[in-house]
């Protein structure tokens, strides 16, 4: 079964969600790509040069291309600062995988929480079934994220992943939530 294409921009109370553009690449490298702080517990490793970025870039486009959604970026509806990414990473028609990244500065304003239940819209809005994600078992800050915005723990999957931007890098153990749409 095909996914419904979602939509390239989504706006909620206080952010637009939209889907990343060539133009982006200096500000989603300098906002939250690059930054040590920021970067920590997620799965890819920290941006060095733009060059990463352009292959983010690249990756997204190809994802959008295959499964008409993928990354988006977060932007303040304000003055249109660049907070920080999520998006749907799909595995099948009905599975996908989400997540976020703020920038330093974009911390503490409840946003994660607002933009992932954007994501969950369109995710149900694409037809996913089950749309999960993952996080080290030390972030609380994430995982109360997705409490508030109705994940189920399903459980902990010990010595998982290596988290690239946390050394020693070693097998970590992560938190699985997942909402059933
Ligand atoms: C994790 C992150 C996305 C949270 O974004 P945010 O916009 O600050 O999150 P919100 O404000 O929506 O919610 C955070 C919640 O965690 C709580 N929290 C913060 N620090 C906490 C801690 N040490 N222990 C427990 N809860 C904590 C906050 O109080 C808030 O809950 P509340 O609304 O009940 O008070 C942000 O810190 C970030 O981008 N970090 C770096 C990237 C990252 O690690 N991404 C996740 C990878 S899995």
């Amino acid at each position: 079964m095909s996914t419904p294409r979602s939509p390239d921009c989504v706006e909620t109370e206080r952010l637009l969600l939209r889907r990343p553009q060539p133009a982006d690449v200096e500000a989603i490298f300098t906002r939250y790509a690059a930054d040590p702080d920021v970067t920590r517990y997620v799965g890819w490793p920290a941006h060095r040069t733009v060059a990463d970025t352009r292959a983010f870039l690249a990756f997204s486009d190809a994802e959008w291309g295959r499964w008409g959604a993928g990354p988006y970026l977060i932007l303040s509806r304000t003055d249109g600062t660049l907070l920080g990414g999520t998006g749907l990473s799909f595995e099948t028609s009905y599975r996908a995988m989400t997540g976020y990244v703020l920038a330093r500065d974009a911390w503490g304003h409840g946003y994660a929480t607002e933009a992932l239940r954007a994501m969950v819209d369109v995710a149900r809005a694409a037809r996913v079934e089950r749309l999960y994600a993952l996080c080290h078992a030390d972030h609380r800050p994430s995982a109360r994220v997705l409490d508030k915005c109705g994940f189920s723990r399903e459980g902990v999957m010990r010595r998982y992943a290596e988290f690239p931007n946390l050394p020693p890098i070693r097998p970590c153990d992560v938190l699985v939530y997942a909402l059933v749409l």
